[in-house]
């Protein structure tokens, strides 16, 4: 932790709540500190008492401007968090208080394909999120969380976790001894390495340091490439796989990646596309001369999030996490995250 002062200076507590609101297009200096009167739930909604959230690369995306949805200035941020359900709107059915509870990344996909009017409606972009005190969420999106998860690793499953899920996962889960690659070492490559090994996957890691590696093979990689020793990391890839390549990729990075996914790939294979780092250079045949499917896909919908939860409590599976902060040094978790030294989820916690 740095030994610079908090960005508040004093404790919170219920008498005394406050949330942080997100100007965006001004860095950190754009995370106001405001006080938050505690909501009154409406038909259908359901105040929560937020214990933990923590911060997504989307976050800073946001933040910058760069993100596909504009923030709405004001808005409270974070997708992701957990806390306790402390008061139910008319009508409400789907919690009770005193459940812990998350939320969805988006509002109101419940199942089903994506569609793009789900796609528009967020927490912490346009609908407040879970940096502060109180969140109030429309039952839909309520998701309870697995019993053995401590807060801060409930507050981390909402955008890498359900991602994670959906690529390795979906349209179906890596066959027995099929080979899966992942690109990055990110929260959501390291949720992915976890959900291909409790899949019975040989899990090949791409990644940039010694360190990184040995961090990898911890959490259940069985091989690992160091990009910065080995630049041309398909070709060792291939090597790893006999010469046939891999038959599933999870590529946290992004476009700039790419390529040489394509180039690690199997016949047939299957690319998913998580991570938004652009390309660096223009792709001019995506395929690179491969058959293989290219797909790319943003988080997951609240029947994704339910079965991971199953999973994850039926594994005793837990989130990697790198740091928690202070909510008072909300802004310090948000600069560690973006220098980038994370190996894991950076989380704010809230005290009683
Ligand atoms: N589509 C979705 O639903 C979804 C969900 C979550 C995140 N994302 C996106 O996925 C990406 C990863 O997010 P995150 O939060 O997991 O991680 P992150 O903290 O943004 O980390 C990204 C990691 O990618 C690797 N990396 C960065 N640039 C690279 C490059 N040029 N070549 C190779 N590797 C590179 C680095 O890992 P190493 O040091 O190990 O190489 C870095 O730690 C972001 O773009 C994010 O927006 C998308």
């Amino acid at each position: 932790m740095s030994d610079e002062p908090t960005d508040i200076g004093k404790p919170t507590d219920l008498d005394d709540a406050l949330a942080y609101r997100l100007d965006p297009l001004r860095g950190l200096d754009g995370l106001r500190v405001v006080p938050q009167p505690r909501p009154t739930p409406g038909p259908g909604q359901v105040l929560v008492r937020v214990r933990a959230a923590s911060v997504n690369r989307r976050d800073l995306m946001l933040m910058d401007g760069e993100y596909p949805l504009p923030a709405t200035p004001g808005v409270v941020p974070l997708s992701d968090g957990v806390g306790e359900v402390l008061a139910l709107g008319p009508g409400v059915t789907r919690a009770a208080v005193g459940d812990r509870v998350t939320a969805t990344y988006y509002q109101r996909w419940v199942a089903g394909p994506q569609r793009l009017a789900a796609v528009r409606e967020q927490h912490g972009a346009n609908h407040d999120g879970w940096l502060a005190r109180y969140v109030l969420l429309e039952e839909e999106s309520v998701v309870h969380v697995p019993d053995h998860l401590t807060d801060a690793e409930a507050a981390s499953l909402t955008c890498a976790g359900v991602a994670a899920w959906a690529a390795v996962t979906k349209p179906a889960p890596p066959g027995p001894g099929e080979t899966l690659l992942t690109v990055g070492s990110g929260t959501a490559a390291l949720f992915a390495v976890q959900f291909a090994r409790m899949h019975g996957a040989r899990v090949v890691c791409v990644t940039s340091s010694p360190e990184k590696a040995k961090r990898l093979r911890a959490i259940g990689a069985d091989e690992v490439v160091d990009r910065s020793e080995t630049p041309d990391w398909q070709v060792a890839v291939r090597e790893l796989t006999g010469g046939d390549g891999v038959e599933h990729v999870v590529d946290a990075v992004g476009l700039a990646t790419l390529p040489q996914s394509v180039a690690a790939a199997a016949y047939n294979a299957r690319i998913t596309l998580l991570g938004a780092f652009p390309a660096v250079a223009p792709l001019a045949d995506p395929f690179a001369g491969n058959y293989v499917s290219i797909r790319r896909i943003a988080v997951g919908s609240r029947t994704d999030f339910e079965e991971m939860n199953r999973a994850l409590a039926a594994h005793r599976l837990r989130p990697v996490i790198d740091r928690e902060f202070p909510f008072e040094a909300a802004r310090e978790a948000y600069r560690y995250f973006r220098d980038g030294g994370a190996f894991g989820k950076v989380v704010v916690t809230l005290r009683d």
